[in-house]
Parts: structure tokens; sequence; C-alpha cells
């Protein structure tokens, strides 16, 4: 079990100070969120984001891009030091081309999908990714309500791993807390990006400490 923090809750006046902290913490990624004003309502991080962050930490940088037609800054997120790069199958009309492009760079190849997507429309290109993010609440903003019609999606993802032998892992993100994490975790998910229920504490610690709890 993993808990990646999304620095979306972040304080961006103080970003390495908030990502060393939780990497002292018992974080295992950092969750990168690009939004770019169109894919989904809000604006946030570029590259140059990814390239200050990558010395100051040694978290794999976990870099969940929303934006549109992604293949256009896979190259510049891959060289800017990304681990892990997630693209939307909403975003792109040639999503195994832009997954091909993930792997060339050396990249681990994340596949995303929003609540309302069906599962069908990743089945294909299963084979190929390192990670599979099930959104588990509309992309664009921190602290909203996880969306429990997308548990199934997660059993379903566990049982075709299972079934054919694949080994992505299963993260999830939106609305986790212990008590969500917990719920997920049963579906089959063993990712967990949590950004306001980590940030917005006085005690970020406690908060990692209890999403590992829940997680036993
Ligand atoms: C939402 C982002 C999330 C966000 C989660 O578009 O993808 O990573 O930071 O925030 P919380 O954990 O507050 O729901
Ligand atoms: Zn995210």
């Amino acid at each position: 079990m993993k808990i990646a923090p999304s620095i979306l809750s972040a304080d961006f006046a103080n970003l390495e100070r908030d990502v060393q902290f939780v990497e002292q913490h018992g974080a295992d990624y950092i969750h990168i969120d690009v939004m770019d004003g169109q894919f989904v309502p809000n604006i946030t991080f570029g590259p140059n984001v990814v390239k200050a962050l990558r010395p100051v930490t040694k978290l794999p940088l976990d870099v969940h891009l929303m934006i549109v037609d992604p293949e256009r800054y896979i190259e510049a997120f891959a060289d800017a030091g990304a681990d892990i790069i997630g693209i939307h199958v909403e975003a792109t009309n040639h999503i195994h081309r832009a997954l091909q492009m993930i792997k060339n760079k050396e990249v681990k190849a994340e596949i995303v999908l929003n609540p309302g997507t069906s599962i069908e429309a990743i089945k294909p290109v299963l084979s190929m990714v390192d990670q599979v993010l099930v959104m588990t609440v509309n992309p664009g903003f921190g602290g909203q309500s996880f969306i429990e019609a997308t548990l199934e999606k997660i059993q379903a993802l566990a049982q075709i791993k299972q079934e054919k032998g694949y080994h992505y892992d299963i993260q999830v993100d939106g609305g986790i807390v212990p008590q969500t994490a917990k719920l997920c975790k049963e579906a089959g998910a063993n990712v967990f990006v949590a950004g306001s229920y980590i940030y917005d504490a006085d005690h970020p610690e406690e908060r990692i400490q209890a999403l590992k709890e829940a997680l036993k």
C-alpha cells in the first residue's frame, strides 16, 4: 500500500518544505496535479515545477496530467524528472500512441479515467500500463467528496489484473480519507492519493499515519 500526497493542497509558496515534510513522515510518492484550464477548469503547474522539485526529494514524482492532447508535453515532463506520467483516456484521440511515448522515455506509464468513463475505454491498453488511476472525484479541484460508484470499476480492474496476469498498480485519487481509502483497498486499490486530507491539517504527519492505519 502506497500513500501519494497531492501537492495541489500544499502551500505553493513553500513547495520544497511541504514535499520534504511528507517525505520525512512516510509518503511513498509525490503526486503532482497538472491542469491546463481546458481539460479541467483549473490551472496549476508546468514542467518547470517538476524540474524544480526533482532535486529536493528522493521520492518518485507521480505526475497526473489533466491536459488536452497530453502527447504535446510528455517529453517535457519526462525530461523534467517525472517518474510516472498519467494521461487521461478522455484527453486524446490516440491513447495508445501517447502511452507508448511515455514508455519510450523510460518513464512509468499510467492511464487515468474520469468517474463517468467506463473501463471498456481502457481495456485495449491495460497490458501496456504500469498504473491505472481511477478518479474517485471529477478532476479539477481538491477537497471534493468521494464518488462511491467508482468502487465497482476498481473491483473490475483488480479482477482483470488477476485473470490476465497484468502488473499495473491501481491508484485512487479524490476524496480519500481513512474510511474511503479502506473501501478502495477492499475493492483492490493499492496506491492512495490524498491532498486536502493531508495538507489541510495542522499535523499532516498524523493524517499520513491515520491513512496507513486504515490500510493495514
Ligand atoms: C483532483 C486531483 C487530486 C486532488 C485530490 O483533480 O487529481 O489529486 O489533489 O484532492 P483531495 O484529496 O483533496 O480530494
Ligand atoms: Zn491527481
